[in-house]
């Protein structure tokens, strides 16, 4: 298998069935190294073409890391996705409460969320998955969507699956 047809979801699976591919796509591209930067971007790129393979109009998909300069704020990582915020103070916006709550945030209607960090106008709805390793956590998954409620409790459970495989099979 090529490494580009991971990326290729058919578009006739039901959303677990999509999301638990993700998790074993990265799963199985992983197991080549243990570099963050490597398994980060090759993640957003599963997590993009799954959205879009399902119809849920994600616009960003991504990741932010601990600031090696600061521990206390989050630094733009690998995504799909238009520019965005280079740095996120813990407890600022949905990725810092995250960061520092160590819970996911599931968002489904951003402009009723206060301190939401709008690095796109036109979302609508996110969520955010902390990723722990050894109890301190070393960054968040970050998705946005176009829609309101466009994500749920099932996405949250998938999520939180492919978060705790990025956590112990990298090296941070
Ligand atoms: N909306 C996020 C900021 C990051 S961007 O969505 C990529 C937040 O409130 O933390």
């Amino acid at each position: 298998m090529a490494h580009a047809d991971y990326s290729n979801y058919k578009g006739d699976e039901t959303k677990e069935e999509t999301l638990q591919s993700v998790v074993d796509s990265y799963e199985a591209l992983s197991s080549d190294t243990q570099n963050w930067v490597a398994n980060l971007a090759n993640c957003s790129s599963l997590i993009w073409h799954a959205y879009h393979s399902l119809n849920i109009p994600v616009n960003w998909a991504g990741f932010y890391v601990i600031n090696p300069e600061k521990q206390n704020e989050l630094i733009l990582g690998p995504f799909q996705g238009k520019v965005a915020c280079q740095t996120i103070e813990f407890g600022k916006g949905v990725c810092g409460n995250a960061a520092s709550s160590k819970n996911t945030q599931l968002v489904k209607n951003v402009n009723e969320y206060p301190g939401h960090i709008a690095c796109d106008g036109d979302t609508q709805s996110e969520i955010v998955v902390p990723i722990v390793y050894e109890n301190k956590v070393v960054g968040v998954l970050d998705i946005d969507c176009l829609d309101l409620n466009g994500f749920d409790k099932v996405d949250q459970k998938y999520l939180e699956r492919l978060v705790e495989m990025i956590s112990s099979s990298c090296k941070w």
